[in-house]
């Protein structure tokens, strides 16, 4: 067919940049026959629920945008049903900034190891805000981010039941744990009792990025579900990116033994490299306790390059399509600098979050300036500004600075914050 309707450059290769050429003609819009991906009744209803199938969940809603569309449309369920928000404090800026778009009630947790990039939360403080929400009232929810940036999983099927009995939805960030239901162990938050989560497909398991899912665990929920990531996303989603999903999805029912392959190799590696100590539990996220700054110099002259690094740690993410040989040079890479590993530094110690002052949206919304570390205690945070990765915020909008928080800020290389200007 004659192309006359967009992308405008028909499916035709854009010089100087001759690469991109055989994808170009897969690049299109919602023409007759490839459905529409927020009515879907066509070839992407069909490939969701083929999805839906590989995971074992109730639905799947295809995102080209992201965990992060995904995140905006679990946080307006949330609104819509009216909830309060019970979320640790290791969150990703895409829900934070959901929370700010909805004016979402939430109830922060402090983690009790006092790390907010990758913080532990007991099972009792979820229960203590639930029981608080039940004596004020208030219908809740659960909000979790598992596995987080450094690979630390927390117990879901613990959280699901523990939120049965309080009749509150478990939603879970599972933006980098797509591949868990795969493992010899399913650790999938689906298979584990959650309502709501989502994959990003993009960062562990071979799609292009921004490719996500969004998991219902009641196929009812869809339509609804669909309807919210209309409110934020695109009404152009990239072809290229649910294609990507498609076959990534394809891909994965075809290469189970390979993820388990090299998620038993990934273990293994980390087994054989004992001079290092690796933090948190998924096997994909290679996580080492170091001056990760410093290591990440090492590996960078090694021909590595590393997806996040900081005075305490260095993040490698591997993936069930690496072979064998790419394994085994990460293996002899960290053994040739095991005897000079940079030692991690001491985090500055948190004894309990600021105090909030205004709410999320407000103090996101207000007149803001921004003013170096040095001058900005007693002042009240505005936009959060925030580096990524690993793109969760340490101060929120609407806490006021004190001179714990600062320094954690300063730790992390922050110099200066975004301050409401009050009247
Ligand atoms: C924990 C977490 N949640 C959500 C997201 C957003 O995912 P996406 O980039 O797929 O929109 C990220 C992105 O890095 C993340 O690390």
């Amino acid at each position: 067919m004659l192309r006359c309707h967009m992308p405008g450059h028909k499916g035709k290769s854009i010089m100087p940049f001759p690469e991109l050429s055989a994808i170009m003609p897969y690049d299109i819009t919602e023409i007759e026959g490839a459905d529409s991906l927020f009515e879907a009744s066509g070839i992407l209803l069909h490939a969701e629920k083929e999805t839906a199938a590989l995971y074992g969940s109730g639905a799947v809603c295809y995102s080209a945008g992201g965990s992060t569309l995904c995140i905006q449309a679990m946080a307006a369920k949330m609104k819509a049903e009216q909830r309060t928000v019970i979320a640790g404090r290791t969150v990703h800026r895409s829900f934070l900034h959901a929370c700010v778009l909805l004016d979402l009630p939430v109830r922060f947790l402090f983690p009790e190891n006092g790390d907010i990039i990758s913080g532990t939360y007991p099972l009792t403080a979820y229960e203590t805000a639930l029981q608080s929400c039940t004596q004020t009232g208030e219908k809740a929810c659960v909000y979790v981010t598992s596995p987080d940036y450094m690979g630390h999983i927390a117990d879901i099927g613990a959280l699901a039941a523990l939120c049965r009995r309080y009749d509150a939805p478990l939603f879970v960030d599972n933006a980098h744990g797509a591949h868990l239901a795969f493992l010899k162990e399913n650790r999938h938050p689906m298979a584990l009792g959650a309502d709501f989560c989502c994959d990003s497909a993009h960062k562990l398991l071979p799609a292009l990025t921004g490719g996500a899912w969004l998991h219902c665990r009641r196929s009812e929920d869809a339509p609804e579900m669909k309807q919210y990531m209309q409110m934020f996303g695109s009404t152009s989603p990239s072809y290229l990116i649910m294609q990507s999903l498609e076959t990534a999805s394809g891909w994965i029912s075809s290469s189970m033994e390979q993820i388990r392959y090299a998620a038993a190799k990934a273990e293994l590696l980390r087994r054989s490299l004992s001079a290092y100590h690796f933090l948190g539990e998924d096997p994909f996220h290679l996580t080492i306790a170091a001056d990760g700054v410093k290591l990440s110099e090492l590996l960078r002259k090694d021909g590595i390059m590393w997806e996040y690094a900081d005075r305490t740690c260095l993040v490698l993410l591997l993936s069930p399509v690496m072979t064998d040989g790419e394994l085994d040079k990460i293996h002899a890479v960290l053994q040739s600098h095991a005897d000079h590993i940079p030692p991690p530094a001491v985090r500055p110690h948190l004894t309990a979050l600021p105090e909030r002052v205004m709410s999320l949206r407000q103090a996101a919304l207000s007149a803001w300036e921004t003013v170096p570390l040095s001058e900005a205690e007693e002042r009240i945070c505005g936009p959060v500004q925030v580096p990524c990765p690993p793109a969760v915020p340490l101060v929120l909008s609407g806490e006021r600075l004190n001179r714990e928080w600062l320094k954690l800020m300063a730790f992390y290389g922050i110099r200066t914050a975004a301050c409401v200007i009050e009247k």
